[in-house]
């Protein structure tokens, strides 16, 4: 049996640098590996609690559907859709919110971050992890490819389908995380976790003047064109590693020791290589930026295929609970 591998993403600004290489990267190659199924979906549910203007949720999720396929996602191979285009996901919530500990909710650490950073605790920001949950089960998915910052989430789903499980008998498929073990947290230009929240990006499909001017803008110390440095500290290096291979990695790390090699040139190999990386992109990106009817056809057509799938589940799980 396939295995059905399931992950989403939120389209709540512009995809970055972190978004690829923690979670996107890893959905597209799974495409082409024999045993896998994948659905990928654009979380705008979940969007609805950091972003409340209707124009810019509605082209943000288009963006990223266009960013998915502009890198390789090919919809014959993986399904892309809008998670709206499956509204059985919120009835499902609605049950598994029945049977998640208040407790649970309050230990989640992305939670406890948004309300430190002053957001507003509402209900959509508390019961988020239910939500997440409920995209997971509902397609019976086995394995969720996500950056290391959502292992907690994935936690959280499997509790709560434990949970359901025990209390109405065997029906939902216990997922796996699947975090990539040398895909730590990527670093954002002031040496946070990369994340549109943060205003920290390097997004993948800015003008190559903004990727210029956001690369220049990555923090470091002070230390002068002359002094030896520290690669290992700095995050300029820490970007690059990802890009370059081994011996322009033992390269570039030998030139920080060495002293006189300044950050401004370790910023321009990096520039260099993010540019190589992106330009035979940039035209497919362009292609969906003019054919918007296109992109919405393949999210209708991939969304009415994974509805089937929910659909088939929520009537399992109604049947479970005896909803009549
Ligand atoms: P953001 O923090 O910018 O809002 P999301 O939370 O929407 O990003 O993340 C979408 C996906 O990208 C998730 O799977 C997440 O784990 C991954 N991701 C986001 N930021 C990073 C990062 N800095 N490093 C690694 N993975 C990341
Ligand atoms: N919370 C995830 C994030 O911010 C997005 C997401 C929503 C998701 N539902 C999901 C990821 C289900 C994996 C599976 O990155």
């Amino acid at each position: 049996m396939k295995k059905r591998v399931l992950s989403g993403i939120q389209p709540s600004g512009r995809l970055h640098l972190g978004n690829y290489l923690g979670a996107m990267k890893q959905h597209i190659a799974a495409q082409d590996v024999a045993d896998r199924e994948c659905y990928y979906f654009i979380a705008n549910y979940h969007s609805l609690t950091s972003l409340r203007d209707r124009d810019q949720l509605r082209e943000l999720s288009i963006d990223v559907a266009r960013t998915y396929l502009a890198l390789g996602l090919d919809p014959q191979k993986a399904l892309i859709f809008l998670q709206s285009h499956v509204p059985e996901v919120c009835e499902l919530t609605w049950i598994l919110s029945t049977l998640t500990p208040m407790g649970l909710l309050q230990r989640c650490t992305s939670y406890k971050d948004k309300l430190a950073k002053g957001i507003p605790a509402d209900h959509g920001l508390f019961a988020y992890p239910v939500l997440q949950a409920a995209d997971i089960l509902i397609y019976n998915s086995h394995l969720v490819p996500v950056g290391a910052d959502q292992k907690q989430h994935i936690e959280v789903c499997r509790d709560i389908a434990q949970r359901f499980n025990q209390t109405y008998g065997e029906l939902l498929v216990i997922p796996d995380p699947d975090i990539r073990p040398d895909v730590a947290v990527i670093p954002g230009t002031d040496g946070q976790k990369m994340s549109k929240s943060y205003k920290n990006t390097i997004d993948l499909f800015g003008t190559p003047k903004q990727l210029k001017s956001q690369v220049m803008s990555i923090v470091t110390d002070s230390k002068g064109l002359e002094e030896p440095k520290d690669p290992d500290t700095c995050h300029v290096y820490n970007l690059y590693k990802y890009f370059a291979t081994d011996a322009e990695q033992t390269e570039m790390a030998a030139r920080y020791r060495a002293g006189g090699y300044g950050y401004g040139h370790a910023k321009l190999a990096l520039l260099e290589k993010l540019e190589s990386f992106l330009q035979p992109h940039r035209d497919r990106y362009q292609y969906f930026l003019d054919r918007p009817d296109e992109v919405m056809d393949i999210l209708q057509t991939c969304g009415q295929k994974a509805r089937a799938v929910a659909r088939e589940t929520v009537n399992n799980v109604r049947n479970a609970v005896g909803l009549i």
